[in-house]
């Protein structure tokens, strides 16, 4: 069943709305700490620093609707605010976004609508960022309803910028002077240099680490025969 079916206007169908969608952030959530946990279990390693989640608030529903140039109903949240319910994945690694990415496509009981990869494609302001919109069944005791969750999976340093960049912009209200917008680019190219020196960092601290423990596999072997 999909949500449109579910609402109706005013108060009542306003409140099964963030109802829905809040036990989406909960079904989802969940999923993303047993695929943390997991990878923690097997790979003695967690890909995920931390998860923000929220319910966007009714200021910028509105504000989003009319932007798009829709009235303020229920119904238009419904259809055209994909974002009512979001939650953000904060990794250590550009390479984890995307093994995160491919876990959660491969989550059975999640359907991905669509993709937006801002990482291979930053935007015009220099965001970066991988957006996945996915829809999550919510069993009610009589009927379970697709609801839609927008994930977007980040580095620290990409989400360091996004907060940062939001609240200069936030400030200008959209219309910052151009020489701020360059500059803000121009610190997104140094954030983007900074994930991949870490990333490069890593991996090599990982192989000398490999290597480490391969040399020292022989003493451990004639050490334990000795005793
Ligand atoms: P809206 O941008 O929300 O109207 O929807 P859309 O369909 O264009 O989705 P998009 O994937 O472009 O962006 C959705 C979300 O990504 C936004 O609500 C922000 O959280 C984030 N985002 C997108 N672009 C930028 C950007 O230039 N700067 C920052 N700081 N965040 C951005
Ligand atoms: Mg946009």
């Amino acid at each position: 069943m999909d949500i449109n079916s579910e609402i109706n206007e005013g108060i009542d169908g306003w409140k099964t709305v963030i109802f829905l969608y809040n036990s989406a952030l909960k079904e989802v959530g969940t999923k993303l700490e047993i695929l943390n946990d997991e990878f923690q279990h097997v790979h003695q390693y967690n890909p995920i620093e931390y998860i923000k989640r929220r319910i966007k608030s009714p200021e910028s529903i509105v504000k989003k609707l009319k932007r798009y140039g829709y009235e303020s109903t229920i119904d238009n949240m419904v259809n055209y605010v994909n974002d009512m319910a979001g939650i953000r994945i904060v990794c250590s690694f550009t390479s984890d976004i995307y093994r995160l990415a491919e876990m959660i496509g491969r989550q059975n009981d999640l359907t991905v609508v669509s993709v937006k990869d801002y990482i291979k494609h930053p935007k015009e302001s220099g965001y970066k960022s991988y957006h996945m919109l996915v829809t999550v069944p919510i069993f009610l005791s009589d009927r379970v309803v697709d609801t839609k969750v927008e994930i977007q999976i980040r580095t620290i340093a990409m989400d360091f910028w996004a907060s940062l960049e939001h609240k200069i912009y936030y400030k200008f209200e959209g219309n910052a002077p151009d020489y701020i917008s360059r500059d803000l680019r121009e610190c997104a190219e140094i954030v983007s240099m900074l994930d991949a020196k870490m990333l490069s960092l890593n991996e090599a601290i990982l192989e000398a680490k490999a290597a480490q423990e391969k040399q020292a596999e022989p003493v451990g072997v004639k050490a334990q025969k000795q005793a």
